[in-house]
């Protein structure tokens, strides 16, 4: 079985969806550690209630982001970790984190990418005036949001909508789209070829 490792910051509700997801057996690997530059992030909280390894960081501990970075990849290592799932986590990865991982490490953001990218593409989308969003699972390369797409689903958006309604049913279609996107990546069936993400079928 593949080992992964979820990074985050926050509420975690992403880790949640993906804890519940390993426990139903949806995502068919082993979630070895959570990792965090917050540790009071109500995520900790989730993971170790699930009795989750945690490893936690303070980036103003450190002189510069390669410092860490070495640090948390020798808790990947330790624990043989296949791939990574970001999960709100907000600090940006440098190239050398990332080349180390090489389309391993995979990032949900809520907006179809690659519109709206950044910190805030619910509130982006709202301002740009579409009729439709939507959520993207996609591999982090070294852009801002901009690596292959693995998955999107849409969302309309409707006159009424705040930052807050709109995030409310973002949050419920990234909860069912990244174990499912997680899941491939574990089958193996994620095939990049330039920019574009195949999917291969089940055999
Ligand atoms: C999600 O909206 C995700 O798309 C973005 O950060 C948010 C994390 O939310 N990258 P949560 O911590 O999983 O609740």
């Amino acid at each position: 079985m593949k080992n992964f490792s979820v990074f985050v910051s926050g509420n975690g509700s992403n880790l949640q969806a993906i804890i519940d997801a390993v426990n139903k057996g949806e995502i068919n690997a082993h979630l070895v550690l959570v990792v965090s530059d917050n540790k009071d992030a109500y995520a900790v909280e989730r993971a170790e209630k699930s009795g989750i390894e945690t490893f936690c960081f303070e980036p103003n501990d450190y002189q510069n982001k390669k410092d860490y970075e070495q640090i948390i990849i020798a808790e990947l290592e330790k624990r043989n970790v296949d791939f990574i799932a970001l999960a709100g986590f907000m600090k940006v990865l440098s190239p050398y984190f990332i080349d180390r991982f090489r389309n391993r490490i995979l990032n949900i953001h809520p907006a179809l990418l690659p519109s709206f990218p950044g910190k805030h593409g619910a509130r982006d989308a709202l301002k740009g005036g579409v009729k439709f969003t939507g959520v993207t699972v996609h591999f982090v390369d070294e852009g801002v949001d901009s690596g292959p797409i693995i998955l999107q689903n849409i969302e309309p958006v409707y006159e009424d909508d705040t930052e807050g309604s709109l995030l409310e049913r973002l949050h419920k279609i990234e909860h069912k789209l990244y174990p499912e996107a997680i899941q491939l990546m574990v089958e193996g069936r994620l095939i990049i070829e330039g920019k574009r993400v195949k999917i291969r079928k089940r055999s």
